[in-house]
């Protein structure tokens, strides 16, 4: 069985990966190009793709190809035409709940981050031009008591849901193709709201839904003009659920208070118009990234190649 990862994965997992065929490792690194993974799906027969190898229809043709699998290292599999591989008979699988609460902390600190001005407050001690305290300085908006709008009540809004509601002691708003179990509803005082209504009065706002064709800029300039001027949007879902350029406007013109940022439409590029205001917090794609959760993911994905490989049903096939 030849098996291929396409960036480097914490140890413990390559290590057990290598135990269930001939293992490719991509030893510096670097991203795949397209060429690069075209071939690929000739030479193995399962490739651990991760969110920085766009497996589009063209790559993936409309003929049989030796892979099989796509064992995903990562929940979002957007980078993947999912019905151009199943088409031509290629499974994939992700790595679903064992990012939740690592993501959920990221959420909630480019909240904190956004409201309180932290990143701003960093830069200008690092940039020695703090001439001490005084009762005006930086103000920021306090956090605690207000509403929380959530997009996508899954697993990792969920989770910021109850880390906002018992520790931060916010009310939550969500916004859901379904509703949440009553006992949840009833636990985070959660009330279920349509978009725009949740937009219009959410303190601050957190996007946490899958990226499909029906997010895809689901926060345009006219979801923004919804939100209130003193509001917050955060993104850790994916980057094409906001349009930038839109986003770039209204907080250039103040139309939203801020926004704080994991994921970006062209990742690892962002838009030229965020990088240069200062009611934006930008992170480099950060949410799942603690050693704990990053091994977990690693695992998660070995556990659905060892299925593939001894024949068994796929735990996590999407
Ligand atoms: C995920 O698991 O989706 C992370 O964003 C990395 O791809």
């Amino acid at each position: 069985m030849k098996i291929l990862v396409t960036r480097r994965w914490p140890e413990a997992a390559e290590a057990r990966l290598g135990q269930l065929g001939d293992v490719t490792l991509n030893e510096d690194d670097l991203p795949l190009s397209s060429d690069a993974l075209e071939s690929a799906l000739d030479e193995y027969d399962v490739i651990c793709p991760t969110v920085t190898d766009r497996l589009d229809g063209r790559i993936l043709g409309s003929h049989p190809r030796k892979a099989r699998l796509l064992a995903n290292f990562g929940v979002g599999v957007n980078h993947i035409d999912l019905e151009a591989a199943r088409a031509i008979g290629i499974a994939i699988t992700n790595t679903p709940g064992v990012l939740t609460d690592a993501t959920a902390e990221i959420a909630l600190t480019l909240m904190l981050m956004s409201a309180r001005r932290t990143a701003e407050g960093e830069r200008l001690v690092r940039s020695g031009k703090w001439d001490g305290w005084r009762p005006t300085h930086m103000l920021s908006v306090q956090v605690t008591g207000k509403t929380l709008g959530i997009v996508g009540m899954g697993r990792i809004g969920t989770a910021l849901a109850r880390k906002a509601r018992h520790g931060l002691g916010m009310r939550i708003a969500y916004c859901n193709r379904t509703r949440v179990p009553e006992s949840v509803a009833v636990e985070l005082g959660a009330e279920r709201l349509e978009l725009v209504d949740l937009l219009r009065r959410s303190d601050f706002v957190s996007l946490n839904c899958p990226a499909t064709a029906e997010t895809r800029h689901l926060i345009d300039e006219t979801a923004l003009s919804s939100m209130m001027p003193h509001s917050h949007i955060i993104n850790t879902a994916r980057g094409d659920v906001i349009d930038e350029q839109a986003l770039a406007g209204a907080l250039e013109a103040r139309h939203i208070a801020g926004a704080g940022l994991d994921v970006y439409e062209e990742e690892p590029n962002v838009h030229p118009g965020l990088l240069k205001l200062d009611n934006v917090v930008l992170l480099p794609h950060m949410g799942s990234g603690t050693v704990e959760t990053r091994i977990a993911m690693g695992m998660r994905a070995v556990d659905n190649v060892e299925a593939f490989v001894n024949d068994r049903a796929l735990p996590d096939e999407v």
